[in-house]
């Protein structure tokens, strides 16, 4: 019989057809809403694989349910949401979606960058809402990008991609790194530079860091009390790289001028939220890799890898070497 293969997320018919072939195909029905945790418990149990998504807690608990899966692939290239150690205890391979969704991830948060440096939602909002009585020399002026310095914490495939979108506007490109990045240095003019360094030089601060131990919270207050106070924020990756409490104050006290953010400690963020009052925040639905193309390239993505554990072939995307 076919493996079953479970989703945690209703995926498109088009996409899923392709590998009912080879596949029992079985997904959560609602569109609106994620699995809750009961039912993925116990799909967990007679399962094969699993396709899941950022925002399932793939946790011991999960992974003591799983008695036949052998591979468990992620809508994501980030994997924080699953505890791979464990994972790999009980023999099953996690891949996610790297590459396909570098250069989507990247226009995002260039878009990101852009939008909250030029005041581009309060300035659309303003026009919707009949507020434009009058031009004015300032009125809605926000903060150049050209020949500005950007400073990108997290240089992988992302951050590269980034910075390559920052040569296009003549910015100075900083990085900082786990390790250096000799290629980008060559090929972009990235100067990599200590995260301090960074912090103090950049107009621009841009956060593209995996969530690991040594990266959660890293902009904390003290970070953020290093910026200019003319810089602007930009998170693309986690929230919980942020104390967002800092953040707060320090949008607030005028530390530094401007927040965009694509991601949040807890999502969805609740619209009650301190952050979300400020008029220098803008905030986005965690939408990075969100492309109509590039959402159904990692849904195939997720397929092809189960595909080839289940030949046992070596996954094309595992996390783990
Ligand atoms: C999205 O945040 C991802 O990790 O792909
Ligand atoms: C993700 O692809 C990254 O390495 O930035």
């Amino acid at each position: 019989s076919k493996p079953y293969v479970y989703i945690t997320r209703s995926l498109p018919e088009d996409v899923v057809n392709q590998f009912r072939d080879i596949f029992d195909v079985h997904m959560w029905d609602y569109k609106e809403k994620p699995v809750d945790r009961e039912t993925l418990l116990q799909e967990a149990t007679k399962a094969d694989a699993l396709i899941t998504m950022l925002s399932d807690k793939v946790d011991e608990e999960l992974l003591n349910e799983c008695q036949q899966v052998k591979v468990i692939a992620n809508l994501a290239v980030g994997y924080d949401n699953i505890n791979v150690k464990k994972a790999e205890e009980k023999g099953i391979t996690i891949t996610n979606t790297p590459d396909v969704l570098t250069e989507t991830t990247a226009d995002l948060t260039f878009s990101l960058l852009m939008a909250t440096a030029r005041r581009i939602v309060e300035a659309a909002e303003y026009v919707k809402e009949g507020q434009w009585q009058n031009w004015a020399p300032l009125l809605l002026a926000g903060n150049d990008i050209h020949h500005k310095t950007i400073g990108i914490v997290g240089m992988g495939r992302i951050g590269e991609a980034v910075a390559k979108r920052a040569t296009g506007f003549y910015m100075d490109i900083l990085y900082h790194n786990r390790s250096r990045k000799e290629r980008a240095e060559q090929e972009l003019g990235a100067k990599y530079v200590s995260f301090e360094d960074l912090l103090e030089q950049s107009d621009y601060v841009v956060c593209l860091a995996p969530l690991t131990k040594e990266t959660k919270g890293m902009f904390d207050q003290k970070a953020f009390e290093k910026m200019k106070s003319t810089a602007i924020f930009v998170n693309a990756s986690r929230g919980a790289n942020v104390d967002e409490e800092a953040l707060y104050k320090a949008l607030e006290k005028g530390e530094i001028k401007a927040a965009g953010l694509d991601v949040f400690a807890q999502e969805p963020i609740s619209s009650d939220h301190p952050l979300l009052q400020l008029e220098n925040v803008v905030a986005l639905p965690h939408i990075g890799s969100s492309s109509e193309e590039t959402r159904k390239n990692m849904m195939e993505l997720c397929f092809e890898n189960i595909q080839r554990v289940w030949n046992g072939q070596e996954a094309k995307t595992k996390v783990n070497p």
